[in-house]
């Protein structure tokens, strides 16, 4: 059965507790749209407050330590962040890869203990723009998710892919129609590869990338894409439900 879509925003290093009126006026606006899922992924300081108002939407993380406890200072594991309520998190992005030299392996674990505290992932991948001029995006993306995915039980329920190039992420470019189409498409083959045509084709790949509401539509209509994951334009109400609204 085909999900529907998925439209995720990650705040990033943005929003304190005034912004939690956004994150109600992004619930209100859910409940009026259920045709498609709608999510937020804050800074950890508001998971707990956004868990505790929203009625519709899911609250999720964007990054989180592999291990359970222990003496690592600044850290947050994955089973504090299920307590606070959260319900996904987004790990591997490329943020975090890059300013925290995140390996594969590094990202692979953390997967890990995220299944394990019950909650799902949200797995980044994206190349650079010298990788996609050197026409080796496809071979990078699909090496970077084989290293990054651990083992699901259930990988369509659990599994979310977000594809964003790197090039994309906050400069107003955009990947064209044909190229998403590709990387999607490349993307699906991979991960019936892993877990099989019924798992595998059912996991909803997400495009993320310099997405508003103005070119929402086009991209969302896109073969392949399930969804959208957002930084950007999903810190107002407007321009995320906006997106959302595209979306179905
Ligand atoms: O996680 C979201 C992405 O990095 C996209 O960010 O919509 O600001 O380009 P952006």
């Amino acid at each position: 059965m085909a999900q529907r879509p998925y439209i995720v925003g990650n705040w990033k290093m943005n929003g304190n507790r005034a912004m939690l009126s956004e994150a109600r006026a992004i619930d209100r606006a859910a409940q009026r749209h259920m045709k498609t899922e709608v999510a937020i992924a804050p800074p950890y300081t508001l998971i707990h407050a956004v868990h505790r108002e929203a009625e519709q939407i899911a609250v999720g993380a964007q990054d989180c330590h592999p291990g359970e406890e222990g003496a690592h200072t600044g850290d947050i594991s994955a089973t504090m962040l299920a307590d606070a309520g959260a319900k996904f998190v987004i790990l591997g992005h490329s943020e975090r890869r890059t300013a925290h030299a995140e390996s594969n392996e590094l990202v692979r674990e953390k997967a890990e203990s995220v299944l394990a505290a019950g909650m799902r992932v949200i797995m980044c991948c994206g190349e650079d723009e010298k990788t996609r001029d050197a026409g080796k995006a496809e071979k990078f993306v699909l090496g970077q998710l084989r290293a990054s995915l651990p083992e699901f039980q259930n990988a369509a329920e659990q599994l979310t892919v977000a594809y964003e190039p790197i090039w994309a992420i906050g400069t107003g470019k955009t990947a064209t129609v044909e190229d998403i189409e590709a990387m999607h498409k490349a993307i699906r083959g991979l991960l019936v590869e892993l877990f099989g045509e019924e798992q595998g084709g059912e996991v909803r790949i997400l495009y993320g990338g310099s997405v508003k509401p103005e070119n929402a539509r086009e991209i969302l209509g896109a073969a392949e894409v399930g969804g959208a994951l957002v930084g950007g334009a999903s810190l107002t109400a407007d321009s995320f439900m906006g997106i959302a609204l595209a979306a179905g």
